[in-house]
């Protein structure tokens, strides 16, 4: 696996903005998809993440990034990616520019992606990016000269996601302390939902391939995970299986990981009502699983986690969500040298 490196011969500043440390190991790098990150990364990421999370405890807001501007570039809707970045920004002390509305800026007027982010990167630090197209973002990367975070590129790749997603995993299981680190070795996990079109997922199941643990990916057969990913995990440790059901794998896990069946990526609508419950968790569902298991989802849930599950302490998709700020909190500060 090699990690992402800016391409070579673009421009970059030789002055150091006062306080950044050169030698932060994510100084100034984008982050396009999780193969960047190998095993010592997340216990890197974990770290940050940790002391983010007992510092907003303790003080709440803190200046670690006073100065610093981030541009939270949003050509698809989203709920908690934007706000958990702008919240993890505004944490650390710095500022955003949000643009989600794309529609009212020069996008609207056919600006090509390459020339917003180049005109973005003339007032921020840094930018998020979400885009509708898979590979965009390292499109983007390839000619910015500031980093690019990729908030979710098509039905490509969605790495933050993925480190939240890991991180709550190895917090509620007790599987990562900044002491001994990350240890997932065992565990079961299964993905259920939208495994063609789930980004998360994407990304999720390329974080833990290299792991001693074991992946079910549960999905009505025509919404299976991409052959090509399949492949690409068959080169890890994990060992993999496919189901169309749950109930062979439901009492043997220690993480549920649900998604939604991705509406927008359907050209035939009457395909995705046909889909759309193919299953649903309910307070039933969790009478067959254990006691410890964790039941996650990245977010919106349309019906496919009945209300009725939320006051079970195994619900842990609000935790989830608010490990997501302090894992960004962590990438902000990585990528901007002060981490
Ligand atoms: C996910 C996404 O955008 O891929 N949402 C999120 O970022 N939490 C999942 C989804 O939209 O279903």
């Amino acid at each position: 696996m090699t990690s992402y490196r800016p391409p070579e011969g673009r421009p970059t500043s030789p002055h150091l903005p006062f306080g950044d440390r050169r030698d932060a190991p994510w100084y100034g790098q984008s982050i396009i998809s999780v193969r960047q990150f190998q095993p010592a990364d997340l216990d890197y990421v974990f770290g940050v993440a940790h002391e983010m999370r007992e510092m907003v405890g303790r003080v709440g807001t803190f200046d670690l990034l006073k100065g610093k501007l981030l541009a939270n570039l949003f050509y698809e809707p989203s709920t908690r990616t934007a706000s958990s970045f702008m919240a993890a920004m505004q944490r650390l002390g710095g500022t955003v520019i949000p643009i989600n509305e794309v529609r009212y800026s020069s996008v609207s007027k056919g600006e090509s992606l390459p020339d917003t982010i180049r005109t973005l990167e003339c007032y921020a630090d840094c930018i998020v990016l979400r885009h509708p197209q898979m590979g965009a973002a390292a499109e983007a990367a390839a000619v910015a000269r500031k980093p690019i975070i990729n908030a979710g590129d098509g039905v490509g790749e969605h790495p933050t996601q993925a480190l939240l997603d890991l991180f709550t995993i190895a917090i509620e299981l007790g599987r990562y302390s900044p002491r001994t680190g990350l240890d997932l070795s065992g565990l079961t996990i299964t993905l259920l939902g939208d495994l063609k079109y789930g980004r998360t997922v994407h990304s999720l199941s390329r974080l833990l391939a290299p792991m001693d643990v074991r992946l079910n990916f549960v999905s009505p057969p025509t919404l299976r995970m991409p052959e090509h990913l399949m492949t690409e995990l068959a080169t890890g440790t994990a060992r993999t299986t496919e189901l169309d059901a749950l109930d062979p794998v439901l009492a043997d896990s220690d993480v549920l990981y649900v998604t939604r069946v991705q509406k927008e990526r359907f050209e035939d609508v009457a395909l995705y009502e046909s889909l759309k419950h193919a299953f649903v968790i309910d307070r039933q569902t969790l009478t067959r699983a254990r006691d410890t298991m964790i039941v996650m989802h990245p977010f919106p849930r349309v019906g496919e986690i009945a209300y009725d599950v939320d006051p079970d302490p195994r619900a842990a998709y609000f935790r989830q969500m608010e490990n997501g700020m302090y894992v960004r909190m962590a990438l902000l500060a990585m990528v901007l040298g002060k981490a």
